[in-house]
Parts: structure tokens; sequence; C-alpha cells
């Protein structure tokens, strides 16, 4: 029986690069394709990667021009290219919510979000809530003490923020239930909620 090859991938034979191109990456192609000027295989179709590709990314309202390999997380970008070091590297996995930042609107977790998926999508991370305008959300944690080693913090608030925008008028019941995903190993819940709560009720103005 003919044994699968490098070659001969057909065959059972199972790629990285095939991966790439049939999951996340072909997302992202699609994507690129429509202004990054990216390579076309003999089909036509975009290729991402395996080397670095030149795209821009939307961050906070400003465009940045990054090279990105396919396999980098949008943390990795925002950290170590863009200097954004709010959202953090905790668990690796998203299960921390550590890494929180909105892209498109929605909440995701950006240690698990490929950064080449998120070109021409608008990504706001923690750094936006900050600043001379201080959004509500943090103003409210200042006020009731909403971190201890604060290494959370930053997933914790966009958490927060996330669900006020959708639940602005939300419970306690529904503001706990609402941030089960995000994890702090010095114990802050009750802080955090009373912040939440806090701008539930129209305080913590920054
Ligand atoms: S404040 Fe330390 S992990 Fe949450």
């Amino acid at each position: 029986m003919t044994q699968p090859t490098r070659s001969n991938p057909s065959r059972g034979g199972f790629h990285r690069r095939d991966f790439l191109r049939g999951s996340g990456a072909a997302a992202a192609a699609t994507a690129l394709a429509t202004g990054q000027g990216l390579a076309a295989d003999e089909t036509g179709a975009a290729v991402v990667g395996p080397g670095m590709s030149k795209i821009t990314l939307n961050v906070n309202g400003a465009d940045h021009a990054v090279l990105v390999e396919p396999r980098m997380t949008l943390l990795e970008v925002l950290r170590y290219q863009l200097n954004l070091t709010g959202a953090k590297p905790i668990s690796g996995d998203g299960t921390s919510g550590g890494s929180t930042v909105f892209v498109a609107g929605k909440p995701v977790s950006a240690s698990t979000t490929l950064a080449l998926t998120c070109v021409g999508k608008p990504i706001q991370t923690v750094e936006s809530l900050g600043g001379a305008k201080l959004d509500p959300v943090p103003a409210a944690f200042v006020h009731n003490d909403g971190m201890q080693c604060g290494f959370c913090t930053p997933g914790f608030v966009m958490a927060v923020r996330a669900f006020l925008n959708k639940h602005p008028q939300a419970t306690e019941d529904e503001i706990r239930a609402g941030l089960n995903g995000n994890i702090c190993r010095c114990g802050t819940y009750a802080n955090v909620i009373m912040a939440a709560i806090e701008v539930v009720k129209g305080g913590a103005r920054g």
C-alpha cells in the first residue's frame, strides 16, 4: 500500500500549510486579498504565509502596518509590535479572560485570535478606555478597589464594558453571570461586581 508522503499529501497526508489554507487563515486570506497585495497560488487564490505578511490593523482608531506570520495571535501583535500591553497573557488559551479586547465591537480573547483574521475590523483595547476622558468602568474599578495585583484587571474592565454595553441595566445576578468567563487569582470578585453595579447606577464618571 502506498504510504502518504510529503509530495503526495492526497493519500491521507495532512500538512500544516494545508490546514492554514483551509481554516482560520482562509478567512484571513479572503480579507487580505481585498487589498493587502498578497501572493497568489496557481489557482489564483491568495496565499498567506508561511513567512511574514504585511497587514494593516486598525487599533483604537488608528491604522498600524505590521508584519505577521500566520501563526501570530492578536495578543502578540498588540503587546510586542504595538506596545499595547494592557491585554495580558495569563492562561494562553482564553480561559482567564485576561486578554479580552473588542474586535468589530465584540469581546474576544486576543490570545486565541489570529492577527490575520482581524484585518478590516476595528480593534479596541483597554488603553482606549483611559486617558483624559476616563471611561466610567475603569473609574468605578478605582472607586471600588476592584483590583489587587491588577494583572487580571484589564480583562475584567473590558468584560464589564462589553457586558454593560449590551445590558446597561443589568442586575447584580446578571452581572455575576455575565462575568463568569474571567478569573482573578487575587479574589477581587466582590469589588469588581460593586464597580459594575456603580456604573449601572450611573456613578463613577472619570
Ligand atoms: S487582581 Fe490579581 S489576579 Fe486579579
